[in-house]
């Protein structure tokens, strides 16, 4: 599958994407039937649409959330787990998913650089919330503290991602560089992989599709994260 092996100095950097939760049933963006098929982005993924149709927003990420309590971790998400704890130290996830479900197969240290759907916050107080602890089912959930509307915590196109120190300071020195279900169209994460390469990382991509900056990965392996990674996974620590 493949023979790159990690070397003991070795730091590796992952990137994810939806197409790494399909397996687990959370449809992705932009395949057939994906959410932008169905959803207009401009009406429910940017600050003016919240501040012109909050109930329409809401809409969109309450029955993404609620989705959440019927979703587990696939093969995928644990076997990025495992790597982690193999390469203590010397291993960043990068994630553009918002599910949370990499936290919840264990991995550690997660950069969910366009937030997440289990946490809200004040549009007016700036006042964070669990999602949990507020009820989602009202129209557009208030603030408890001052009455405001709340947020999904979700970074939406126009608005700066987050983490990006952490992510530059990650792909400075990353040898090996994975990109693991995603299309590649949505920037700055698109554009890490020209950084890797830049960087003279070695760049290994997992998808179902090719992906639109299929040339500039060494290796791509056409298919379903969740049968894919395990065994590759295995292999780049030199087990089998
Ligand atoms: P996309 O929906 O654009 O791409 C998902 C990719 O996953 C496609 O290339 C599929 O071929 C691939 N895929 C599907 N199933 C797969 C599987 N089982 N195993 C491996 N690959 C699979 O989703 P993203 O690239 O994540 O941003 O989209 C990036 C951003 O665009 C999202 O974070 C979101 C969206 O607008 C915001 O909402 C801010």
């Amino acid at each position: 599958m493949t023979d790159y092996r990690i070397k003991p100095k070795e730091k590796v950097v992952v990137l994810t994407g939806a197409g790494i939760s399909a397996e687990s049933g959370i449809k992705t963006f932009r395949d057939e039937n994906g959410l932008w098929r169905n959803w207009k982005i401009e009406e429910v993924a940017s600050y003016d649409a919240f501040t012109q149709n909050p109930s329409l927003v809401w809409e969109f990420y309450r029955m993404r959330y609620l989705q959440l309590s019927e979703v587990s971790p696939n093969p995928a998400h644990h076997a990025l787990a495992e790597f982690e704890d193999k390469l203590a130290g010397r291993y960043t996830l990068i994630t553009q998913n918002v599910d949370g479900l990499h936290l919840e197969a264990g991995s550690r240290h997660v950069l969910e650089m366009h937030g997440s759907l289990r946490r809200t916050f004040c549009d007016n107080c700036g006042k964070k919330y669990a999602t949990n602890e507020i009820n989602v089912h009202e129209e557009v959930p208030e603030c408890k503290i001052c009455g405001g509307n709340l947020r999904p915590d979700i970074v939406w196109f126009g608005e700066i991602p987050y983490s990006l120190d952490k992510i530059e300071a990650a792909m400075q020195g990353c040898d090996l560089f994975l990109v693991i279900g995603t299309s590649g169209v949505v920037y700055p994460a698109a554009g890490l992989l020209s950084i890797a390469r830049s960087n003279n990382s070695y760049c290994i991509g997992v998808n179902l599709d090719a992906p639109s900056n299929l040339g500039l990965l060494n290796e791509f392996h056409q298919g379903k994260a969740g049968e894919i990674l395990p065994k590759l996974l295995n292999e780049l620590t030199g087990e089998f």
